[in-house]
């Protein structure tokens, strides 16, 4: 696979596929890292003379034009930060289109509207693929987050061009990951939590060939409490998934993995909230987070790590005083001497309200396919790249 510093771009029209899928409210941007990290290569890409063409999705329109779908917000913004001059192209065929793109520049941008307004963008239909590839010499991935997906934008144009490879920011976080997973610095542990186990068993799975310990937060950890015997009261729950809940604990075991679950938490009872032991959970009780013991019984886990990973929330931590739980293991992982690495819209938001977003190794911008690659699958986006 070529990175863009080994491709020549002078003169070319390089099709740069960047997720700028961002929150965006009443036509504001509430959070802008997924544009600032894909900067550099759109700069490097100005500066070695190409006529670049920016092309992203924004949410799920479902091959419909939604006006509160629209990127236009996202190239106000850009109109902002660049000197180069950039054009807003809303319609990928006609006249306008075909004048635009014969008149692009070299050190010019034309951003392409909301992709997936196009009904064949997530069906890999051939016939957007063909409309997109005069806009396309040379392409180039800089879409880590939205690589797991077999999209016309993502796949079925690489597969066409010559000419392609990966963005600074999308090596990044390829290269971060595998060096977690695929050749980590031993021990490696995995902090996992989240909502729902349904969404991560696969991830479990793979992640047990992989750690040497695993910490379990978050409702998921119910399911997993629950299965063991536990009362969890009338917290959230998958209950058809206790036996695979149990599968993965004696999948541990087999492996020699040391699963860590929590052993005390914080509950609301009626209107009151109170931290208790697990074997004190009453009926009327819900679970939102993990208890002070477990903090301390997690954070002793985390000591000598060499490597850790982390994805999802460990509490409900959107809603005081659930925080605390998320928001102190978040420090402690931060403390560590370790290479730490979080991925996941909900995880990356808690370590930035926890204040320790700098002292991580590496934060994924991915949330899906962060978790289909500690699934340990090769997204298709990437390996397009290498045919
Ligand atoms: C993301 O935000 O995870 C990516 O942009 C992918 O979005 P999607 O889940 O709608 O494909």
């Amino acid at each position: 696979m070529k990175t863009i510093k080994e491709l020549n771009l002078k003169g070319k029209k390089v099709f740069i596929r960047v997720d700028f899928n961002v929150p965006i409210e009443k036509g504001q941007i509430l959070d802008t890292t997924r544009i600032l990290k894909a900067l550099p290569t759109i700069e490097y890409a100005l500066n070695s003379g190409a006529k670049i063409v920016l092309c992203s999705h924004l949410g799920r329109p479902k091959g419909k034009k939604v006006p509160e779908l629209s990127l236009k917000p996202v190239y106000e913004y850009l109109k902002k930060i660049f000197k180069a001059p950039i054009k807003f192209l809303e319609e990928i065929e006609g006249e306008k289109s075909e004048r635009e793109l014969n008149e692009l520049k070299e050190g010019e941008i034309l951003f392409l509207e909301n992709i997936r307004f196009y009904e064949g963008e997530t069906k890999n239909d051939p016939e957007l693929v063909r409309k997109l590839i005069p806009f396309a010499e040379v392409y180039i991935n800089e879409a880590f987050p939205v690589s797991h997906r077999t999209h016309a934008s993502v796949v079925g144009l690489p597969e066409r061009v010559r000419e392609k490879g990966i963005g600074f920011q999308a090596q990044k976080e390829l290269s971060y990951l595998s060096r977690v997973i695929d050749t980590p610095e031993k021990p490696l542990f995995a902090v996992i939590g989240g909502s729902k186990v349904s969404t991560k068993i696969e991830v479990l799975k793979n992640l047990l060939t992989k750690v040497d310990k695993l910490l379990i937060g978050g409702a998921m950890a119910n399911t997993f409490l629950l299965a063991k015997n536990f009362s969890i009261g009338s917290s959230l729950v998958e209950k058809d998934y206790l036996s695979l809940a149990l599968e993965i604990l004696n999948l541990a075991e087999e492996k020699g993995v040391k699963v860590y679950l929590p052993v005390d938490v914080v509950v609301k009872r009626n209107e009151e909230i109170i931290e208790i032991p697990l074997n004190k959970v009453k009926e009327e009780d819900q679970i939102l987070d993990i208890g002070s013991e477990t903090i301390k019984l997690f954070s002793l886990a985390l000591e000598g790590a060499k490597t850790v990973i982390w994805n999802g929330p460990l509490g409900y931590f959107e809603e005081e005083p659930f925080s605390k739980g998320t928001y102190s293991i978040a420090r402690k992982i931060a403390s560590l001497s370790s290479v730490t690495i979080a991925g996941g819209g909900d995880t990356l938001l808690a370590i930035k309200q926890a204040g320790t977003e700098h002292a991580f190794s590496f934060l994924s911008t991915a949330g899906g396919a962060f978790l289909e690659y500690l699934e340990g699958k090769e997204l298709p986006g990437i390996a397009v790249l290498k045919k």
